[in-house]
């Protein structure tokens, strides 16, 4: 029997857009997707010496980076990254969103409004304006995109509205771009994040909003009793973006040690 041909990972034109690459999570996936044959154009928002950290990786893994600020509320600033990152590789395959603004984690009766407009405009808002970016491009290269969530818009984790709100909008924008875009051969899916030690943990930490009582009732919490790491959620993501995932659409993957079951 002939086996059938396997197709490469990731096409060996264009490039990955990363937003969110001076991140925690982001830099895993830049680094991983650079690793799997992907020139990266990446972004920051306040840190661009972690930008370039993320970027320095890349480029020991062999491949060409690009990178620049951008702001996610700004919808053209957003348009000018992706268009300039096609125009700079010669098109854009994948485009993964793992930004998101700190969240201090209150009670929804303590949050105040402010707090819950703002990070709507950095994260739902932001990943809606990187979809309308990367729409025509991954049209063109029947591409995919890929969002972080997070599990708790499976199973609520008290005072996490500022994560859970957010990233249920941008479920619901992965599901609607899937169904819509199919037909182009454009996939969307998304990765559910639970606790893990990289990221947005280290300011949780020093802030007390993650204090051990709360890390340990996580651990509890999943079925693996272990907190999870950049790296293992980056492997989910780049799988999904990949071709190896290449009959797969409008999906959320739990990265999250059983957490959401
Ligand atoms: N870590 C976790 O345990 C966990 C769990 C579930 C979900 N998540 C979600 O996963 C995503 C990434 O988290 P992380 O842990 O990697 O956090 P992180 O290390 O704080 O990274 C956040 C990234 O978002 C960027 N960003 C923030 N606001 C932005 C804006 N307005 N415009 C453009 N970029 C912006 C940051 O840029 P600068 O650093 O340059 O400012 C940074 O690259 C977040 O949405 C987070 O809520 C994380």
């Amino acid at each position: 029997m002939t086996q059938p041909e396997r197709l490469p990972d990731f096409p060996t034109g264009g490039c990955a857009v990363v937003i969110g690459g001076s991140g925690g999570i982001g830099r895993a996936i830049a680094v991983q997707l650079a690793e799997r044959g992907c020139d990266v154009a990446l972004n920051y928002f306040s840190g661009p010496g972690r930008a370039e950290e993320t970027a320095s990786l890349v480029r020991g893994a062999g491949r060409e980076v690009h990178v620049a600020k951008v702001d996610l509320r700004d919808e053209p600033m957003v348009k000018e990254f992706v268009d300039d990152a096609s125009e700079h590789f010669g098109g854009v395959h994948t485009a993964i969103y793992a930004a998101g603004p700190y969240i201090p984690m209150r009670f929804i009766g303590q949050q105040p409004a402010a707090a819950f407009r703002e990070v709507m405009e950095h994260d739902t808002f932001g990943c809606f304006h990187l979809i309308q970016a990367a729409l025509p491009h991954l049209r063109a290269s029947k591409g995919s995109f890929t969002a972080i969530v997070t599990p708790a818009i499976r199973r609520y984790a008290v005072r996490d509205i500022l994560s859970a709100a957010p990233k249920a909008a941008i479920e619901q924008l992965v599901k609607g771009l899937a169904a819509e875009e199919g037909r182009f051969g454009v996939r969307a899916n998304a990765v559910g994040v639970g606790v893990i030690t990289d990221g947005l943990y280290h300011a949780l930490v020093e802030s007390g909003d993650f204090d051990q009582r709360f890390l340990d009732a996580s651990r509890q919490a999943m079925a693996l009793k272990r907190l999870g790491t950049a790296d293992e959620v980056a492997e989910g993501v780049v799988f999904l973006a990949s071709s190896r995932a290449r009959w797969i659409t409008g999906q959320t993957l739990m990265v999250d040690g059983g957490y959401a079951l």
